[in-house]
């Protein structure tokens, strides 16, 4: 592919919707002519384009190389288009809309004729998305269509969520991108079916279990992401579970424990990879880690420059993790790492989506020290 493609810089965060919409005007056109504009929203980067048309749609699986079964999330900026969408809003679900819209989560509801079969990747059911970000939300009103965006990553990469990450790997693969800050949560939208009695989560995101069930008094999570690692045998209900994603080149491997134990595992285990011919070895871990193993790893002549250090952010505040888990794993492959060592955490609150990601990273190489 050789797309001319056109970047679009939002160098000021803060200025006023009048500016923005300005600024954005090229951007919407292209969107509004069945054209691919990949922009930023408060999860990750997304890869728009118009959701009611077959001709868009076909570019952006073009532009990802991405399996045409795998469905796409449609992309709000007002609820005046849902019902052009879902043929069913049940009031459980009008009630999580309203508590937890516009922001990090899609529902998955029954689709009305309108929408292409191509979005939906076959299912008569839509996943639709309100994001909380004013570019994504002007961009998406100004062109007037609601818009189908995946993550805008080449299929199996991590999710993008800087600009950067964007422009590496769709540069001349679609025809616009608008570069805007990074993005805020980091992780993909929480995507819940609530096309049941009860809501269903089909992918861990921000917006967590305990936040629905304190809405709607109940929240169930689909059986194929819990347990030790996910299922791909392809029975998963949210199709998209189904490929390696969000993997780096480098092998993963999770540990969960202690820090005492972890801090010794990441040690030993560096040794032994160095040892047995592994160029680089990356570690992603919390800065209270870092600053013990940094120490040890110093004390280790076969490991001093082998190692690279990537932080997680404190213990104290897993969001942190949640918001630069993709960019370490883009970093650790750029770096050269062979093998990745990260430290898990445990599936409560953000930890569920932050275990989710990770398991996948490490094709289910996830071990409880
Ligand atoms: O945060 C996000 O959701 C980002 C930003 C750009 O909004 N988008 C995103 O899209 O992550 P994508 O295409 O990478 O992931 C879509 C997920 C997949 O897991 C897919 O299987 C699921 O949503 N999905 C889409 N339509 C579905 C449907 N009708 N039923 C079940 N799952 C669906
Ligand atoms: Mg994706």
């Amino acid at each position: 592919m050789n797309l001319s493609t056109k970047i679009i810089t939002i160098s000021d965060e803060s200025m006023t919707t009048e500016a923005l919409a300005e600024i954005l005007k090229p951007a919407a056109a292209l969107l509004a002519a069945d054209k691919t504009v990949a922009f930023p929203t408060e999860t990750v980067y997304g890869l728009g384009a118009n959701a009611l048309s077959d001709e868009a749609i076909d570019q952006i699986y073009r532009a990802k190389g991405r399996p045409s079964d795998n469905p796409l999330i449609v992309h709000i900026a007002s609820l005046d288009m849902l019902a052009l969408l879902a043929e069913e809003v049940k009031p459980y679900a009008k009630d999580l809309m309203a508590a937890f819209w516009p922001g990090p989560i899609t529902f998955v509801l029954k689709k009305t004729s309108a929408v292409p079969m191509k979005v939906t990747g076959g299912l008569n059911t839509v996943a639709v998305r309100m994001p909380d970000h004013a570019v994504a939300q002007t961009l998406i009103a100004l062109s007037g269509k609601p818009i189908a965006a995946p993550s805008a990553n080449l299929s199996g990469k991590p999710s993008p969520t800087t600009a950067a990450h964007v422009i590496e790997d769709l540069a001349g693969r679609v025809n616009c991108i608008v570069a805007g800050g990074n993005t805020e949560v980091g992780l993909e939208s929480t995507v819940l079916d609530v096309t049941g009695d009860v809501p269903v989560i089909l992918r861990p995101g921000k917006v967590t279990q305990e936040e629905i069930a304190a809405v709607v008094g109940i929240c169930e999570v689909d059986p194929a992401i819990t347990g030790a690692t996910i299922d791909v045998s392809g029975a998963a209900k949210s199709p998209g579970m189904k490929y390696r994603h969000y993997a780096p080149d480098a092998h993963v491997q999770v540990y969960i424990g202690t820090t005492t134990d972890v801090i010794r595992t990441f040690d030993a285990e560096a040794h032994r990879l160095v040892m047995e011919g592994a160029g680089k070895v990356g570690i992603l871990t919390f800065s209270e880690d870092l600053e013990v193993l940094t120490r040890l790893i110093k004390t280790d002549a076969l490991l001093v420059d082998r190692v690279v250090f990537i932080s997680a952010g404190s213990a104290k505040d897993l969001s942190v993790y949640g918001k630069v888990l993709f960019e370490a794993l883009r970093d650790f492959d750029e770096r050269g790492c062979d093998v990745i060592l990260v430290r898990g955490v445990e599936e409560m609150g953000i930890g569920g989506a932050i275990m989710n990601r990770l398991k996948k990273a490490s094709e289910g190489k996830v071990t409880r020290i």
